[in-house]
């Protein structure tokens, strides 16, 4: 079941540069910075009502996040929908001929249990599911 937006990815080149606009500018909190080593980016949780905004800095161009700012600069990068049962969604979007990223949820920034589906297969935009 889908249960909300839990996060807006947003890439950026410098989180302390970005997070003078979003907690300055706009009155925001941080509610957190981690380091996903695997990921090879560094993020930012910004709380937003229900929802947040997950803010990602590459710590290394070779990581997916570096390699979307070198193609497609810095801005949108992935809207993530919670959901209570991420393998069976999985199966399910597999079954119906959807492209995934990641076959078997992996461990992504929080804790959350994470996967990315393909933008080939969703008109563009690059999509995760977590759980949590
Ligand atoms: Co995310």
């Amino acid at each position: 079941m889908f249960e909300k937006i839990d996060h807006i990815g947003i890439a950026v080149n410098d989180l302390e540069l970005a997070l003078q606009f979003y907690r300055n500018q706009l009155g925001l909190e941080l509610k957190g910075i981690e380091e996903v080593d695997e990921q090879k980016v560094k993020v930012a949780f910004v709380p937003v009502g229900e929802s947040k905004l997950e803010l990602l800095e590459p710590t290394d161009s070779t990581g997916p996040v570096g390699k979307f700012i070198a193609k497609k600069g810095t801005g949108f990068h992935h809207i993530s929908f919670r959901v209570s049962d991420l393998e069976d969604k999985l199966k399910q979007l597999r079954e119906q001929g959807v492209e995934l990223i990641d076959q078997e949820p992996r461990y992504g920034a929080g804790g959350a249990k994470i996967a990315f589906l393909h933008p080939r297969s969703t008109g563009g935009v690059l999509i995760e599911l977590c759980e949590h």
